[in-house]
């Protein structure tokens, strides 16, 4: 028998009204901050923060390098809200629990969602240091079943069978490009496929192999389900990948991937990453202000 949520729309709604009684901010942009990657929480202005203990019915977050927290607070004057440190499967928790906070962020007034990761890379014109835009994902586990959204379906989020063929919003892709050409970062800007795996352990050589053929580009443990929340219900979505390592494609080579190096990695682009994100945000607030949100 598969679990299936435990956050109705009442709970997940008690939640954000804990949060919009206790901050006078009235978020449109959620943000959630990948490995290494909290320093853009860090950035808002007129901070409120939540730690996820304090918050009732939230999971707290496990992970070295994520701090858990909810940072409400102002960027280029847009009021955000941000998730330093999220929820990844390989913590024990189901997929509807890692994706829950977008939820939280919906009935917030969020709009807009950038989601950023770390990852690995398994293309091999990507280096250490890039950053990809996700055009699209592969989502391992859901396609054996394992979906945020499986469980009965409450039409007030969104439709049964969303569609994800533009998942990731095709016109924010291309803002995000040329807000990387605007800041002389066009040499590390990459696009791609981000799959998801459910690790802790990282990939075989073997497996590496077989999520190249069949057309990843970068490889991480996080993201996805909160997307599939976020385009669910109709938020638009940015999600960026930090690669942080090569994956390994070769038996003989000599290099490892391990958890250091994608926290280092993190922190010496983390600026980079930051200054794309708050370009992005000036270049987008008109939209961020406007209440349409996507059709599918
Ligand atoms: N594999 C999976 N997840 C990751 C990696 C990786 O190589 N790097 C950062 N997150």
């Amino acid at each position: 028998m598969v679990e299936v949520s435990e956050y109705e729309y009442e709970k997940v709604e008690e939640i954000s009204n804990y949060l919009l009684e206790r901050t006078k901010h009235r978020p449109k942009l959620g943000i959630i901050c990948g490995s290494g990657l909290g320093g853009l929480a860090d950035r808002l202005d007129e901070k409120d923060v939540f730690a996820y203990e304090t918050i009732p019915h939230f999971p707290v977050s496990t992970v070295v390098g994520h701090s858990g927290c909810l940072v409400f607070g102002s960027i280029k004057g847009v009021s955000a809200v941000c998730m330093k440190g999220r929820f990844h499967p390989y913590e024990g928790y189901a997929a509807w629990k890692c994706a829950m906070p977008v939820r939280v962020m919906k009935l917030l007034g969020v709009n807009t969602l950038i989601v950023t990761n770390a990852a690995g890379g398994i293309n091999a014109t990507f280096g250490v240091g890039d950053i990809m835009v996700i055009r699209d994902h592969i989502n391992f586990p859901g396609l054996s079943g394992t979906n945020p959204l499986v469980g009965p379906n409450d039409e007030r989020w969104g439709s049964r069978f969303p569609p994800l063929n533009k998942a990731y919003d095709p016109q924010l892709i291309k803002l995000v490009e040329s807000c990387a050409a605007e800041l002389g970062l066009s040499d590390i800007m990459r696009e791609g496929v981000y799959c998801m795996v459910g690790g802790p352990s990282y990939e075989t050589v073997a497996e590496i192999r077989a999520l190249h053929i069949l057309g990843a580009d970068a490889v991480g443990m996080s993201t996805v389900n909160e997307v599939i929340f976020a385009h669910h219900c109709h938020m638009r979505v940015i999600g960026l990948s930090l690669i942080t390592n090569k994956c390994v494609m070769t038996w003989d080579s000599k290099d490892e991937a391990n958890h250091e190096e994608v926290l280092q990695t993190g922190k010496s682009r983390a600026k980079d990453l930051e200054n794309l994100v708050s370009l992005i945000v000036e270049r987008c607030k008109q939209q961020l202000f406007d209440e349409k949100s996507v059709n599918y």
